[in-house]
């Protein structure tokens, strides 16, 4: 997205306008006719409400009032943005201009419009009257710190935009194979290294849980291992970990078909990764990174696991499987084991659509956060207030390890009944690793939006890259 230094001829000229207010921010060296002042009279600033007035015979054609509400919080800008590029493509307007209010606000404009501008429609047979092309926006804000933060906005909104894009690919579509192979082609543009461990390998290698998982599927299970190396050589990297089962039918196990289709999103996790492998090499951040996605199909038949069946994880932990549906901590265990044992990082973070559960205790707008590490909590938590992206902790202890003990082997792979299913999830993946410090971040009800989604400009239906915008923001904060 474009920053312009002054307003200049544009289809539609747009400002904020906070409640009860009587101007337009950062309209103060703009001209605007008369019948501005009414229609800001009229709309009184409310959140979200926006008013067009028509103003020909000026260099703009049309001025845009967007109101801001009483209170400006960390999200105001963002979803009023979005507000404004919306009202833009209902007015088919093909480009428009908006102006920043303060200096803080073009990064908050550019994730604002980008992400609310978002529409997957890669699958719809195109319409004859339709060029299906976007209004472009230019944000009207002085200075080179402007420029540069609309510019890294840009870089984390197409990271978004590619984990959106890969998320919300069908099932059929999206194969492990599949996604190993987009994972490729971003490693090969961004200059990063990408190893893809195949069926064979996997299973030589002693990863258990993601053969285990993906025996039952004709699709054959990939680890994609993508690094990324910004940090000085020798700075240990962090390790970001994400699930991506491109569909999960809970396997013999099986899911009841409701809403089933809804598991092609149980690759987000792992989605989410690559968005920030791509963003953060895009931008050149100045970290080690590496990204280990498990892909697997999770499917019934002949071949596949089975309840009772005891495996070896990668640790050389045993795991008694007890229900095929707990696949995801099964594959993501595996892949926590290899990330800290091969890169010895300064922390590994995970990414996973792990547990139902979570969407009871924490509903569709925040995420779950189990962590052994009391400072990695606090940068994310830091992180969640600048970005918005909700994040909630819940407790881990030695009574919830104690869950998922199993009578026949080192632990089974669901615990007591309904009790605490996310932390019990987050027990199992903890005895994965040794003394790193990790935060699991469980994304089971903000990856995609659902029934309890709170409707936002910036969050169309479908994927919503939940993690990219969160991670982006910590990284440069590290
Ligand atoms: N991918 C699901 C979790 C999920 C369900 C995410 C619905 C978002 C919406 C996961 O693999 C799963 O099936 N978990 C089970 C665990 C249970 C068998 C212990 C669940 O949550 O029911
Ligand atoms: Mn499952
Ligand atoms: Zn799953």
């Amino acid at each position: 997205m474009r920053i312009i230094e002054s307003a200049r001829n544009t289809k539609m000229l747009c400002g904020f306008v906070r409640e009860g207010g009587d101007m337009i921010l950062g309209f103060d060296k703009i001209k605007v006719p008369q019948a501005t002042n009414q229609a800001l009279a009229d709309m009184k600033g409310k959140m979200g409400a926006t008013s067009v007035v028509y103003a020909p015979g000026t260099q703009y054609q049309r001025i845009l009032l967007a109101g801001l509400g009483p209170d400006m919080e960390e999200d105001t800008i963002r979803f009023v943005a979005g507000r404004i590029a919306q009202k833009a493509v209902e007015l088919g307007v093909k480009e428009f201009s908006i102006v920043s209010p303060d200096e803080a606000s073009p990064s908050r404009i550019v994730e604002g419009v980008s992400m609310s501008l978002y529409k997957f429609d890669r699958f719809k047979s195109k319409k004859k009257d339709d060029d299906g092309t976007l209004p472009e926006c230019t944000i009207v804000a002085a200075g080179k710190a402007a420029a540069r933060a609309a510019k890294t906005a840009g870089i984390v909104s197409d990271g978004v935009e590619f984990t959106r894009n890969v998320a919300n690919m069908p099932p059929n579509e999206c194969t492990p194979a599949v996604l190993a192979g987009l994972a490729k082609k971003i490693a090969r543009k961004n200059k990063m290294k990408c190893t893809i461990v195949t069926k064979a390998e996997l299973k030589r290698r002693g990863f258990g849980g993601i053969t285990a998982v993906g025996q039952g599927s004709s699709n054959s299970p990939r680890l994609i291992i993508m690094e990324y190396n910004g940090g000085a050589e020798g700075d240990s990297p962090t390790v970001l970990v994400g699930k991506a089962v491109t569909f999960d039918t809970g396997g013999i196990s099986i899911k009841p078909s409701e809403k089933m289709d809804e598991m092609k999103f149980d690759k987000c996790g792992g989605c989410t990764v690559l968005g920030i492998l791509k963003a953060a090499s895009e931008m050149k951040l100045g970290v080690n990174l590496v990204g280990i996605v498990p892909a697997v199909e999770n499917m019934p038949g002949g071949d596949s696991y089975r309840p009772g069946d005891i495996i070896k994880m990668y640790s050389k932990k045993t795991a008694e499987i007890m229900n095929t549906d707990a696949e995801g901590r099964l594959i993501l265990a595996d892949a926590l084991s290899y990330g800290e044992k091969r890169y010895h990082p300064r922390a590994i973070i995970d990414f996973a659509t792990l547990t139902g559960a979570c969407i009871v205790a924490l509903g569709n707008n925040v995420a779950g956060m189990v962590s052994n590490n009391r400072g990695e909590v606090a940068r994310i938590m830091d992180a969640s207030k600048r970005t918005t992206e909700q994040v909630w902790e819940l407790p881990l202890n030695q009574d919830y390890m104690d869950m998922i003990k199993s009578d026949v082997a080192d632990m089974k792979n669901i615990g007591i009944g309904r009790a605490a299913g996310t932390i019990t999830a987050a027990a199992f993946l903890r005895n994965a690793i040794d003394k790193t410090p990790w935060v699991h971040i469980d994304i089971a009800g903000v990856a995609w939006t659902q029934a309890g989604t709170k409707e936002k400009p910036y969050n169309p239906k479908g994927a919503t890259g939940f993690g990219v915008r969160l991670i982006m923001d910590y990284l440069q904060n590290l």
